[in-house]
């Protein structure tokens, strides 16, 4: 057994964190050989909440966890961490979008950020759900000026997966066999989920689908389906979100095997996105907490078109919270 990573998650009594915490401890992000202490973050209501989940835990018995912090401080609860999953703000209702959310939500990544800037490990990774999620972790990012920006990434993967699993039961193979699928963008209804790359069995999807409906279709149930969760299911997709963020975490500390995946990043210029903009890229991640833009895929128009929309859409974001961005 490895020594323990410790992990933070906030929004601990919350929805998605219900069904993250046991994949957590399961072993099904950081694998079955390494043990974690759990480090809770709430806010001061939700802590009897809290105190209800960690008596779950405890009676769950699960091999790999080896203590839990849980606090309603977030220098506490961030105090040595290795990971940090930011889940803990408001989901948005059926008539909202998710920029909506960010006057109520972005204040929070700024003293969040600070205190993982103050008190987490050097090597933290981060990874924030909240919504809006890109803008929140440019907050986070921002306000945590010691730790390096590439440590920080916001969760596109429910969208990389939401294609997959559409394109999959469209051709009525597993999802396996579906590769090089990519999002770009913000997590918002104007994400463009990339299909020029990508192929089912070894053929590509634009040899087994109508460009109307990879361009039609297809991209609209993508970009829209966190919206029709909510309509369907009175809240917001929670083990689907849950999941997703392991699949991110996962690939991001342990390798994607040479497969693409999509994560939102800090742009280093890639494509023509304004450096610093928290923006989704195909990347491949290797074993060690590395990820790398593919950055010699050669976009379309309508690509082009979508990236630029995206990117004006999160400069939008940014200038509605520019004042928690000098923090
Ligand atoms: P939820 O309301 O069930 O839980 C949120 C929890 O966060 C609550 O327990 C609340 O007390 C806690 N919280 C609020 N402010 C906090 C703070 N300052 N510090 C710590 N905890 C705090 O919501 P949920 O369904 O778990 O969703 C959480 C967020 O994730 C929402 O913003 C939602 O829109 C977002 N989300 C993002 C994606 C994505 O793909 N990026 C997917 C699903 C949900
Ligand atoms: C999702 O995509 O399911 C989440 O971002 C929740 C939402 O508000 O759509």
């Amino acid at each position: 057994m490895n020594a323990p990573l410790r992990v933070a998650v906030t929004g601990a009594a919350g929805n998605i964190s219900y069904s993250l915490l046991w994949m957590l401890v399961n072993g099904d992000c950081f694998g079955p050989n390494q043990p974690i202490i759990l480090h809770l973050l709430e806010i001061t209501p939700a802590m009897e909440k809290l105190s209800g989940v960690v008596m779950e835990l405890e009676d769950s018995a699960p091999r790999l966890l080896h203590g839990i912090v849980a606090s309603d401080d977030p220098r506490r609860a961030f105090d040595g961490v290795n990971a940090a999953f930011l889940v803990g703000s408001r989901p948005r209702t059926a008539e909202m979008d998710r920029s909506d959310l960010i006057r109520a939500n972005g204040p929070i990544f700024v003293g969040q950020g600070k205190a993982l800037n103050d008190v987490a490990a050097r090597d933290v990774r981060v990874i924030v759900v909240g919504n809006p999620c890109n803008t929140n972790c440019l907050i986070a990012q921002k306000s945590a000026r010691d730790i390096p920006a590439q440590q920080f990434s916001a969760m596109t993967r429910l969208d990389h997966n939401r294609a997959l699993g559409q394109l999959a039961a469209r051709a009525g193979v597993p999802v396996e066999k579906v590769r090089d699928v990519a999002v770009w963008g913000n997590h918002s209804d104007k994400m463009y989920a990339d299909v020029t790359r990508a192929t089912i069995d070894g053929a590509p999807v634009s040899s087994k689908f109508e460009a109307d409906w990879l361009r039609g279709g297809f991209l609209n149930t993508v970009a829209t389906r966190g919206k029709a969760i909510i309509k369907a299911r009175g809240a917001s997709s929670a083990a689907s979100a849950a999941g997703a963020s392991v699949d991110h975490m996962r690939d991001w500390f342990l390798g994607s095997d040479g497969r693409v995946v999509s994560m939102a990043i800090p742009s280093e210029g890639w494509y023509g996105v304004p450096k610093g903009l928290i923006y989704s890229f195909p990347v491949t991640t290797t074993a060690g907490g590395k990820h790398e833009v593919i950055t010699d895929w050669k976009v379309d128009d309508f690509g082009r078109a979508k990236i630029k929309e995206n990117v004006e859409e999160l400069e939008a974001e940014q200038a509605a919270v520019a004042d928690l961005l000098g923090a």
